[in-house]
């Protein structure tokens, strides 16, 4: 895609996963990639095999994010595109799934949740949007999941968090209509990573490139407080109404 040549691509929770997916498509558009992540092993990884850079951000840290902000902006330029991707599951994987008592909730793990989810998103968006708007525009986006628009009955408080960025991405894009950051959500339903239980893969389940050649196509020609909703292979991805039906 010509949109990345020679821009900088930012992608939190670049590790692993769709965020990992994100990164190597981008580099191999042309894009100079910058890996944020707690993972340093693996944010290496792809930094090494993307030609990127990677830096040690816990997403719920808004210092972090301005600090690491600030260091990309000094070595690979202006930050152009960012995908907020960053994001935790209640649940250990090795837990069978059930429904878990809202009232038995440990307060640290909503915590967790929220600061992850929802702290890393909001923070991200207040330490990217200057520069942006400085550059003169730019396009974000965020990686809610199919949980922010129906419920997902295993993990309750990882559906109310996706369905608060859905409310976050639909609110900016109805506040600031010609930009100058166009701000858009991917809703995939599960894809094959670490992240959903293996329990729950299926051969049409989708990949994290499957997922990220979406997240690309809203960065570069999206327009702006867009929902798109990824189900599973061979269904192609649709914007999501927020219409109440009138
Ligand atoms: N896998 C799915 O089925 C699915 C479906 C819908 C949405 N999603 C969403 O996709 C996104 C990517 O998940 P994935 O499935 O690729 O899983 P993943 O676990 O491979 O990727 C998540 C990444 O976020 C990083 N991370 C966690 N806490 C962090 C923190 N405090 N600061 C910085 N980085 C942190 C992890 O280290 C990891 O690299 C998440 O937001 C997830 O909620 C996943």
């Amino acid at each position: 895609m010509a949109a990345f040549e020679g821009q900088v691509v930012l992608v939190s929770g670049g590790a692993t996963g769709l965020g990992a997916a994100t990164a190597t498509l981008a580099a191999e558009a042309g894009a100079r990639v910058a890996i944020f992540d707690v993972n340093e092993a693996d944010g290496l990884a792809v930094a090494r095999a993307t030609g990127g850079r990677f830096w040690h951000v816990d997403v719920g840290s808004a210092d972090e994010w301005t600090a690491a902000v600030a260091a990309v902006t000094a070595e690979l330029g202006p930050i152009g595109f960012a995908h907020l991707n960053a994001g935790i599951m209640t649940r250990p994987l090795d837990v069978a799934l059930s429904v878990p008592p809202i009232e038995d909730f440990a307060l640290g793990r909503y915590e967790a949740l929220r600061r992850v989810n929802i702290d890393g998103v909001v923070f991200g968006l207040q330490a990217l949007l200057p520069g942006m708007a400085r550059r003169g525009g730019g396009a974000i986006t965020i990686t809610s999941s199919m949980g922010g628009l129906a419920p997902i009955p295993f993990d309750p408080i990882y559906s109310l968090t996706k369905h608060a960025l859905v409310g976050l991405v639909r609110s900016l894009g109805a506040a600031h209509p010609s930009g100058p950051v166009r701000i858009n959500a991917i809703c995939p339903g599960g894809f094959t990573s670490d992240l959903f239980p293996p329990q729950l893969h299926a051969p049409d389940s989708l990949t994290p490139q499957d997922v990220a050649i979406e997240v690309l196509d809203l960065l570069a020609s999206g327009a702006t407080g867009e929902t798109r909703l990824m189900l599973k292979k061979g269904v192609p991805a649709q914007a999501v109404s927020p219409s109440l039906g009138q």
